[in-house]
């Protein structure tokens, strides 16, 4: 069984939960990094005209750079990112639309303000035909992944 890590940070915390659920399920890990990089000024969600509230609300794509080497040969992908307005970032939906998800296994993990995971699912659900996805949690440690297969 062949396992893959994708996440998207912004601000660093779901980075480093990422490296390590991946050494700990020794799966490859691969970084989603948008083609023009947040900036602070891009995450101030307090102000409307922000890059941030742009993309959401307008629901745009936010393109990537690059792409994961032989997506085919993994059995199961687990996907972090920050919870953002309560689901997923865009950014997430744009990279998730560029794979073929039939029959693979999906976990999804999210770090938070506070917020739970909401309506991740069922949002994110569209860019992941195809997949069985088997949990999604917001956690604090990445201990709390310790029971995924
Ligand atoms: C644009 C934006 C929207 C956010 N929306 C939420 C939210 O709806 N609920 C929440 O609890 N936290 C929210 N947050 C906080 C992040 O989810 C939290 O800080 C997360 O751990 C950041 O992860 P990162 O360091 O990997 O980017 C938001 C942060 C940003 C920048």
């Amino acid at each position: 069984m062949k396992s893959l890590v994708i996440f998207f940070s912004a601000e660093g915390t779901t980075a480093s939960a990422a490296k390590q659920l991946a050494e700990l399920k020794h799966a490859d890990l691969f970084e989603i990094r948008p083609e023009k990089p947040y900036t602070a000024a891009d995450l101030r969600y307090t102000n409307p005209l922000a890059r941030c509230n742009i993309e959401f609300f307008r629901k745009r794509d936010v393109p990537v750079i690059g792409a994961v080497d032989h997506f085919e040969a993994y059995d199961t992908v687990m996907i972090g990112f920050p919870i953002w307005y309560g689901c997923a970032p865009n950014v997430v939906n744009t990279c998730c639309k560029a794979y073929n998800w039939t029959g693979k296994t999906v976990y999804l993990f999210a770090t938070s303000g506070g917020s739970g995971i909401g309506k991740t699912v069922e949002k994110l659900s569209p860019y992941l035909k195809g997949a069985s996805i088997k949990d999604a949690r917001v956690i604090t440690s990445v201990q709390e992944l310790a029971d995924w297969q």
